[in-house]
């Protein structure tokens, strides 16, 4: 099994890049974080970073003349510090092939609704102001288009009548700190395989993975595996 050397983009608080943080430090993610990197430079994951010990780089839009120029910047600070895998974790800005040239199916994102549904950056409120039932979050490959890709696992929670962006997002945002370091555990042991539209999880050896787990009210699918 290969250990993941984890490139991390934030633009926000990074609670999704905390978890992962944890996991690795708990042991059930074999990943070590390498960079953080944010176009915010008053990005609170900085200081998570910062605390954890771990190096951060931080690239302003208006240091690259062009988008190309940015993702070709961010791919020279990611190889520097020895990166073959990227999460995107909260990064508000899309990434050209430039970028996933660079780390070909490498690239993951987190998104806090049940993709195709909501993409964007107000997932949880406009899921919440539409009157869905349920809402959830995915992890997916990241492609050209915006929270696109592959999926690779998906959590559901109950989205309530009285649910505003805040209500519903932090009833998602507790799953999203399970499913990312899952998803990237089966990254690191590859047990992914991308066929079309579909990524196929491969069984755990020796023991079996649990499909589609409820845990604390969600619907998890594939299933949460020990240690997530
Ligand atoms: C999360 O809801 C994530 O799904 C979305 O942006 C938010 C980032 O939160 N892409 P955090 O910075 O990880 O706390």
């Amino acid at each position: 099994m290969a250990r993941l050397n984890l490139g991390v983009l934030v633009s926000g608080g990074g609670s999704n890049l905390q978890s992962i943080l944890d996991k690795s430090a708990s042991g059930a993610l074999d990943a070590d974080v390498r960079l953080v990197l944010s176009n915010k430079p008053n990005a609170y994951g900085l200081e998570r970073a910062r605390l954890a010990g771990v190096p951060t780089a931080c690239l302003e839009h208006a240091s690259c003349p062009s988008r190309e120029e940015y993702d070709r910047e961010m791919v020279r600070l990611l190889e520097e510090h020895a990166v073959d895998t990227v999460a995107m974790a909260g990064f508000m800005r899309m990434v050209t092939p430039v970028f996933l040239d660079a780390f070909h199916s490498r690239v993951l994102n987190i998104h806090p609704s049940l993709l195709p549904s909501f993409p964007g950056v107000r997932g949880q409120g406009d899921a919440a102001a539409y009157g869905v039932r349920l809402s959830g979050c995915t992890v997916h490959f990241v492609d050209e288009h915006m929270d696109n890709g592959p999926i690779i696992i998906q959590a559901a929670v109950p989205a309530m009548a009285d649910d505003d962006t805040k209500t519903l997002g932090s009833r998602i945002l507790e799953m999203e700190h399970r499913v990312y370091p899952q998803a990237l555990q089966w990254l690191a042991e590859e047990r992914l395989t991308i066929q079309g539209r579909q990524v196929v999880v491969q069984e755990a050896r020796p023991a079996a993975s649990p499909a589609g787990t409820t845990v604390t009210g969600a619907l998890v699918n594939p299933g949460l595996e020990n240690g997530f």
